[in-house]
């Protein structure tokens, strides 16, 4: 029997039909789980994962029981969970602790359940529980063999900590697989953001003036999505090269401060802190609609937010509104928290089929490899590459081979100009 806390377990059935339609988008996961229920990879491993619980998550997490894993899951943030989704999970007889709208303590308390289930390999978004094993749990440690990580917020993370020697156990950068960052944060941040936004608010985004902080990868998705929607884009950057970019491709670009006057919509995707603060609130229009995309909820600060209010609303779900004391009011969506996952469902099914194509292929790595050193490391090419194919193939695309002649000519350096 699965050891498990969920906001309500009869919601399982739910969560099935859920967990159906994302499979029905995942063909290239599909795939790896056929092979997986064959060759039982994981047999007797046991994973802690701390992902966002979502239907695709749970697709993840199918896949790994058909290989033989015994799992223990919780949310990666207070607000993503699916609450249908995690009673289907318990159902499965994944041991999972996760619910929408947890406290911060209730989410450690969680992570700390699924440190209790002493991981072989653990799977993070965002290195909340990588950081809780390495601060709180050094005996769980000894057992683990590697771990991996989703998104570029738990990268930096992690890098930080193999920086300063603390880090004790191996982890592969799934978020920086070309078939991971180039896909699932371009175009899935880039429309599941929107969509947050729309479902939050239901505002029209043609003619607005729609401001992307951070033009990175997620953010090169969203401001072009918000173009292609008719807004009026305007990019902040503190990367030169980046903030050129984002000129080139036809974007206004200017600091936060002179952009904070003119905003309809804000939107951060940066990974760092302090984005939107006070003084940037304070030059604001009325009716300014505040959100933040990016993995921690402290990009736009909301300590500087509540203060400035005189009274605070809920309007609609993930839409509450601050009275500022000159009358005008300013709207924050999501409690700050990543707006896709917070008020939309996160990615489509589509991309996150290659992200957890790359984490089932990787953890299927770490069983196989349990004496790599603990340092972070790039997911191999092989894996990526194979992902790559396995998509063109599922959505029937077909590229061409080197002929000899070619790889003869792109293996010399005589040949030049003819
Ligand atoms: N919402 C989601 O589902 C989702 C998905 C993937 C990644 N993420 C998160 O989104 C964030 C961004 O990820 P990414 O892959 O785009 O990272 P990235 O490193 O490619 O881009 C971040 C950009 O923000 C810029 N930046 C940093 N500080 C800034 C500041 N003060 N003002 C303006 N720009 C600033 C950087 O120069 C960089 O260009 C991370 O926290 C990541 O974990 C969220």
């Amino acid at each position: 029997m699965p050891d498990f806390e969920v906001k309500d377990p009869k919601l399982a059935p739910k969560g099935a039909l859920q967990i159906e339609w994302a499979l029905m988008h995942m063909p290239v996961l599909s795939q790896i789980k056929r092979r997986f229920e064959k060759e039982k990879p994981l047999r007797g491993t046991k994973l802690g994962a701390c992902l966002h619980v979502t239907k695709e998550t749970a697709v993840l997490m199918d896949t790994f029981i058909a290989a033989g894993a015994n799992i223990a899951l919780c949310g990666s943030n207070p607000l993503s969970t699916q609450d249908e989704v995690a009673a289907a999970l318990a159902d499965k007889g994944v041991n999972v602790y996760a619910w929408r709208g947890q406290t911060n303590e209730e989410y450690y308390l969680c992570v700390n359940k699924v440190v209790g289930h002493s991981p072989d390999i653990t799977l993070d978004d965002g290195a909340d529980l990588v950081s809780t094993v390495h601060s709180k749990k050094i005996r769980a440690i000894a057992k683990i063999k590697g771990g991996t990580e989703e998104t570029t917020t738990g990268v930096l993370r992690l890098r930080q900590m193999e920086k300063s020697g603390a880090l004790k156990y191996p982890i592969i950068a799934v978020n920086d697989a070309y078939t991971k960052y180039m896909f699932d944060n371009r175009y899935g941040t880039g429309q599941s953001t929107l969509d947050g936004i729309l479902r939050a608010t239901n505002i029209l985004l043609a003619g607005k003036t729609f401001v992307v902080c951070g033009y990175g990868w997620c953010g090169r998705g969203l401001a072009n999505r918000a173009r292609g929607m008719g807004a009026n884009v305007i990019v902040t950057e503190i990367n030169p090269t980046r903030a050129l970019e984002a000129v080139m491709d036809g974007f206004r670009v200017m600091p936060i401060a002179q952009a904070a006057e003119t905003g309809d919509v804000f939107v951060t995707l940066t990974g760092d802190t302090s984005i939107i603060r006070k003084e940037h609130m304070q030059k604001m229009k009325n009716g300014a609609i505040l959100a933040n995309s990016g993995h921690f909820n402290v990009e736009i600060k909301i300590p500087d937010l509540e203060p400035l209010a005189v009274s605070k609303r809920t309007i609609r779900p993930n839409l509450d509104e601050y009275t500022l004391k000159d009358g005008r009011k300013l709207y924050l969506l999501g409690e700050g928290r990543l707006i896709n996952l917070a008020a939309a469902e996160g990615h489509p099914s589509e991309v996150m089929d290659m992200s957890f194509a790359n984490q089932a292929l990787c953890v299927e790595y770490l069983a196989k490899n349990p004496r790599l050193e603990p340092r972070v490391h790039n997911v191999p090419k092989e894996i990526d590459e194979s992902v790559a194919s396995l998509k063109l193939k599922a959505i029937g695309a077909e590229i061409d081979t080197l002929t000899s002649e070619q790889k003869k000519y792109l293996s010399s350096w005589e040949e030049g100009t003819i």
